[in-house]
């Protein structure tokens, strides 16, 4: 079931009047009794205790007495809500996604069911279908509360801000408007600045001709490039489990089938993506797949595992488009060669100066097949003209003379260190029935809270706590894991990391209390 939620941000939350004898209470203050602002109809009050009734003050799991508001329809389904939760926690991204949903939504929903064109009655536009298959990042959302002072965040996926070359990109600035600057004021090419995807191809460890290389707006607008000219509505594509959150995103408004496909440690299980990979017209469009220390596990695709999934790939005729944000963050040893140099032909390769430089210059690349550019080419020209050509000489500038050979090693150690400090702050504070892995690399280590317990009703706690982090259960496809949980080592220093996991160990326990 998809719930369609046009506009969550929009609404206002309405501020909780009370607990019962307890006057006005803020996240953190509630211990227990019942909630005046989430009344059941006819005067029944919510007797849930706190995080288990309503979103407070932003944060929380939304779990109303829906009991009392019978039926409501999603897309034209007709939902029986006769069961103890609220229909927030049925949405296929976790329901801290709605941080300002309030029971007048849920009246809405009874009085008015969910469409596609969900808008106020007076307005005279008329949503695509594709609007109604948006979703807010579950990410960005609990970002927003991750900034507030004193959280500390293992939730973002933000390089730490230590790695960002100011110096380098100060000196690059005034080099680039000195030598440079109608040039790189003006409009430019769609595929990017010539020298930057030459760099782009001498670097990559296969044979890429720079006519290979797009240069886009983050490797996210590849994302979408890719999504716009591979996928029809209904076209089955294939996910790891679980997978990227933003490529769901950039996937979903396309209408595709997205099948995931079982995965272990070393990646994806190919006996699995043959038995997923269909025929005839439902025969996926491709594989989406992380090798290297993948958002959100953490975890490398073995150079077994890439071999004999490059083979069955090609024996089933199924293209790959392998995004690899992180490959270059190794730690002790680089990873395996990357699936495209195996299979240049077959697949579409993603890369990203976000994490090597800087994420808020928006440049990523993408390298295609001859055969597919003109298509990408055109997608890149209806999205946006072309990529910052400002941005694009800079980046250009900073990396002549091998900077990025003398720059990445410095973030590798500094991650290195970080990911050190989380591993040993886990093994001091958490109870033994936690567990998590050790990242070879990247940004990304995945946890998995003891049986019964589920991070998404932990949020709340831990961020009463101080601490953020994301449930895992927001990157899979379908059936996510509610144990599971993101950590982030590269945002916060190592005391900082400390404190949160001994934050999060603390609200852990509180939760094995209620
Ligand atoms: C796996 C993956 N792909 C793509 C992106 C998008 O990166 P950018 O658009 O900054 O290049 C991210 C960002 O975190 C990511 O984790």
């Amino acid at each position: 079931m998809t719930l369609t939620h046009l506009s969550p941000s929009a609404r206002q939350p309405r501020a909780c009047r009370g607990v019962q004898g307890n006057g006005p209470h803020t996240a953190g203050t509630q211990k227990s009794g019942h909630c005046l602002t989430h009344p059941g109809e006819q005067g029944r009050s919510c007797s849930l205790p706190r995080n288990q009734h309503h979103t407070l003050q932003g944060v929380g799991v939304c779990r109303c007495p829906i009991s009392a508001y019978p039926q409501y329809e999603d897309a034209g389904t007709p939902q029986s809500l006769a069961t103890t939760k609220c229909a927030h926690s049925d949405l296929k991204l976790p329901p801290y996604t709605n941080f300002s949903h309030t029971i007048d939504d849920h009246k809405a929903k009874r009085t008015s069911p969910m469409k596609p064109n969900d808008l106020p009655s007076t307005t005279p536009w008329t949503m695509a279908r594709r609007a109604a298959r948006m979703n807010p990042s579950v990410i960005r959302e609990i970002l927003k509360v991750a900034e507030k002072p004193g959280i500390i965040s293992f939730a973002g996926g933000l390089p730490s801000s230590k790695t960002f070359p100011v110096a380098e990109f100060t000196a690059a600035c005034a080099q680039v408007l000195g030598k440079d600057a109608q040039a790189a004021l003006q409009y430019a090419s769609s595929e990017g600045f010539a020298p930057l995807r030459e760099m782009v191809a001498a670097r990559l460890p296969w044979d890429v001709d720079p006519a290979q290389v797009l240069i886009t707006t983050g490797s996210q607008q590849g994302l979408d490039l890719v999504a716009k000219i591979l996928i029809d509505a209904d076209s089955r594509v294939l996910v790891e489990t679980p997978t990227y959150l933003g490529a769901l995103q950039a996937f979903t408004p396309m209408e595709p089938e997205i099948v995931s496909v079982a995965s272990d440690d070393e990646g994806v299980d190919v006996a699995d993506l043959a038995s997923k990979v269909g025929s005839g017209a439902s025969k996926a469009r491709f594989l989406y797949v992380l090798p290297n220390f993948q958002n959100p596990t953490g975890r490398t695709m073995t150079e077994a595992r890439r071999a004999a999934l490059v083979a069955k790939a090609a024996e089933l005729g199924l293209p790959l488009v392998e995004d690899n944000p992180y490959g270059d963050l190794w730690f002790d040893t680089p990873p395996p060669a990357p699936l495209t140099a195996r299979n240049p032909e077959g697949s579409i390769y993603l890369g990203s100066f976000s994490k090597v430089l800087a994420p808020g210059l928006r440049l990523g690349f993408v390298v295609a097949p001859k055969a597919m550019y003109p298509k990408l080419l055109q997608a890149k020209q209806a999205a946006d003209l072309h990529s910052p050509g400002f941005n694009q000489r800079m980046i250009t500038e900073v990396m002549q003379g091998g900077f990025l050979d003398r720059h990445i090693p410095t973030i590798r150690a500094l991650y290195k260190s970080q990911r050190d400090a989380m591993l040993a702050a886990l093994k001091k504070d958490m109870p033994a029935d936690v567990t998590w892995n050790s990242p070879d690399g990247g940004m990304f280590l995945w946890a998995r809270l003891p049986e019964g317990m589920n991070a998404q009703e932990l949020l709340p706690l831990a961020v009463d706590k101080g601490v953020a982090f994301v449930p895992g259960a927001a990157f899979y496809n379908d059936h996510g894991d509610p144990r599971t949980m993101r950590l982030s080592f590269v945002t916060p220093d190592g005391d900082e990391i400390r404190k949160g996991v001994a934050a999060l160990a603390a609200a852990i326990a509180e939760q094995r209390k209620v």
